[in-house]
């Protein structure tokens, strides 16, 4: 073809010593009627003949600015339609972390809508049924508790009147005694049963101040307490909660470790607050213990202070209600560390 001759004559120009019939170039027949197929055969001086298969690659078209833009439109198209199917799909998952955060910290419930893909729909329906029974049966426990503890009030009353009937002067103080002690359990319950679902308005509370109530308290009681740190520390949160969990480490502290040190650390996305004392500290796998309700470590030892076990927990759940976190660890030199972290952040509803 005329191509083919093109290259012959051009190639005869660049080595004009290949004689006449000493090149051939022609279609490879014998491979295939494809025209851009071709052989060529060069004749060696020494009569020997090089054979060479070509190819002819027609060049590639360049991508008009239609294609580019039309590809560039059709990736786009499935990259927002992925990301739509992504939403869909894991959007209703947000809700359920949401739901069951709040569910932990002890609230109502907040159910989830029932909509999406089957299988999310068919979740989020047993998730919602699993919420109203906890919560149904958390209210029927604290309400039992509640009730037991209420009504054993008024017999306790009644005791102490009897009590004044018994002659033995002895056995009536301690009669006396034990009473207060059975009541002053039954307030710390109801305090605690209550406590868990009191529902304080959130707003900045400063803790330099509430510790500042706390630790000039105490030391009005002749206690040996100190505060230091920075004034000023503001976290979203429930006064009276935290005034009541900052009392009890404080209390602990010096009723098991002599003496509190309160430190405030105010950092840029929480407040740090560490109460240290010099007491015998807490050996690290009893503090899940200590943390648990009515457990007293040593109960001996804590007979006198007249505890009920219940100061940590409800420390501890104040605490995990702000998002924050309570930890009890013993100082390298004796005496425990109560760490309390509080986020800056407002607790998400
Ligand atoms: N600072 C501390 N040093 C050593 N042991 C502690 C300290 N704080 C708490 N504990 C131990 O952990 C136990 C549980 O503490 P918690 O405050 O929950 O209860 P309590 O002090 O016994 O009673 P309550 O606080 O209800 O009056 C305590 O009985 C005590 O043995
Ligand atoms: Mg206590």
């Amino acid at each position: 073809s005329a191509k083919w001759e093109t290259l012959g004559r051009r190639l005869r120009e660049i080595a004009p010593e290949i004689d006449g019939d000493g090149l051939i170039i022609g279609a490879n027949r014998r491979v295939a009627d494809d025209p851009h197929l071709a052989l060529i055969s060069i004749r060696l001086p020494d009569s020997s003949w090089v054979n060479v298969g070509l190819v002819a690659w027609s060049p590639p078209v360049p991508a008009g600015h239609g294609t580019l833009l039309s590809t560039t439109l059709m990736a786009l198209g499935a990259i927002v339609i992925s990301l739509m199917l992504v939403r869909w799909l894991t959007g209703p998952l947000t809700g359920f972390l949401t739901a069951s955060r709040h569910l932990y910290r002890g609230k109502s419930a907040v159910l989830v809508p029932e909509s999406g893909p089957r299988e999310v729909r068919e979740l989020a329906v047993a998730f919602n049924d699993m919420q109203r029974r906890i919560v149904r049966l958390i209210d029927d426990r604290t309400q039992a508790l509640a009730a037991v503890s209420h009504d054993l009030k008024t017999p306790i009353t009644r005791l102490r009147f009897r009590v004044e009937d018994v002659a033995d002067l002895g056995a009536r103080a301690a009669i006396a005694a034990d009473l207060d002690e059975m009541e002053r359990m039954l307030d710390q319950t109801l305090a605690f049963l209550r406590g868990d679902r009191a529902d304080e308005e959130i707003r900045p509370v400063d803790i330099f101040a509430i510790l500042g109530t706390i630790t000039d308290d105490a030391s009005d009681r002749g206690l040996a307490v100190s505060l230091a740190g920075s004034a000023n520390a503001n976290v979203p949160g429930r006064r009276l909660a935290l005034k009541r969990a900052f009392g009890n480490l404080i209390e602990n502290a010096v009723k098991y470790g002599h003496c509190a040190e309160v430190q405030v650390d105010d950092r840029p996305d929480q407040v740090v607050v560490s109460v240290r004392d010099y007491g015998p500290g807490i050996a690290p796998e009893q503090v899940h213990r200590a943390l648990a309700p009515f457990v007293r470590l040593e109960p001996s030892r804590n007979q006198k202070t007249g505890g009920f076990g219940l100061g940590l927990t409800i420390a501890h759940a104040i605490i995990e209600g702000h998002e924050g976190s309570l930890s009890l660890h013993n100082h390298v030199d004796g005496g425990l560390i109560a760490t309390v972290r509080l986020p800056k952040l407002p607790p998400s509803a």
